[in-house]
């Protein structure tokens, strides 16, 4: 799930001609032979299927998808946010078209009223990286609150217990939904971005965590930590 240096060149601008569209008829992202990493296709068809009509990137970087989803979705509100100024100044270069949609934003800060809320909330390759104490945790209750109906996490589902991080985070009152459902969205035929909604959806309803790429059924870190156990010895399960 996370991308190499080498596939970051592959974080294509999308030349949107007659090939790449969102084909209404049949419900499905038409990519033609255009090579779209099967992160953003998930990302750009889950948009498409929920026909939301406001969208928020979490650490939007170099502002690729807010361009491509601009483009496939010209009706949708697309916005975004980094903590990186730098991020941010590049963005500007590379995807001007979308700059003024792109916000300065640390997503693990105390939340900001100044935040703009939408309708589905993403992010790809940033949850993943943050492991320091409980900023994860802030970041997902964040992104919780900005978003009135989805929230998407395309990441690496190794890097932390996020099914059971959500449920700890709603039943502890830090989610203001009165309920979670957990999703997912299948890409070539195999479960592939979790989906968290706010009502049921379309999407097919998520099975087993450990079916998402990388998510590590040996790892501490998937278990519940109401299993974890601390004893003089150290922690074990
Ligand atoms: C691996 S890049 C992914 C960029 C973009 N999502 C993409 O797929 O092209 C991670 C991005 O997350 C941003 N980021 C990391 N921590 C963040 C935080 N706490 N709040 C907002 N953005 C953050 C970084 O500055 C960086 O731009």
């Amino acid at each position: 799930m996370a991308l190499s240096s080498s596939e970051w060149t592959w974080t294509a601008i999308l030349a949107l001609t007659n090939r790449v569209y969102y084909d209404r008829d049949v419900a499905e992202l038409k990519v033609g032979d255009a090579f779209v990493h099967p992160n953003h296709h998930s990302i750009y068809d889950i948009v498409g299927k929920l026909g939301v009509t406001s969208v928020f990137e979490v650490g939007c970087g170099g502002g690729d998808h807010l361009r491509n989803l601009h483009l496939l979705y010209p009706e949708t509100t697309v916005r975004g946010g980094d903590r990186s100024t730098e991020q941010l100044r590049f963005l500007k270069q590379r995807n001007p078209e979308v700059a003024e949609q792109a916000m300065l934003q640390d997503i693990t800060m105390p939340f900001s009223t100044q935040w703009p809320k939408a309708e589905l909330v993403y992010s790809q390759a940033v949850i993943m990286h943050i492991k320091t104490a409980v900023s994860h945790l802030n970041a997902l209750a964040n992104m919780f609150k900005l978003a009135e109906k989805y929230v998407v996490l395309m990441e690496n589902y190794g890097c932390h217990p996020f099914v059971d991080d959500v449920k700890r985070l709603h039943e502890g009152g830090h989610i203001g939904w009165n309920d979670v459902h957990f999703h997912v969205h299948h890409h070539g035929g195999r479960p592939y971005c979790l989906v968290v909604s706010k009502e049921p959806c379309l999407l097919a309803l998520l099975d087993d965590y450990f079916e998402l790429p990388l998510a590590k059924k040996n790892s501490l870190l998937n278990r519940p930590l109401s299993l974890r156990c601390r004893t003089a010895e150290g922690e074990r399960v």
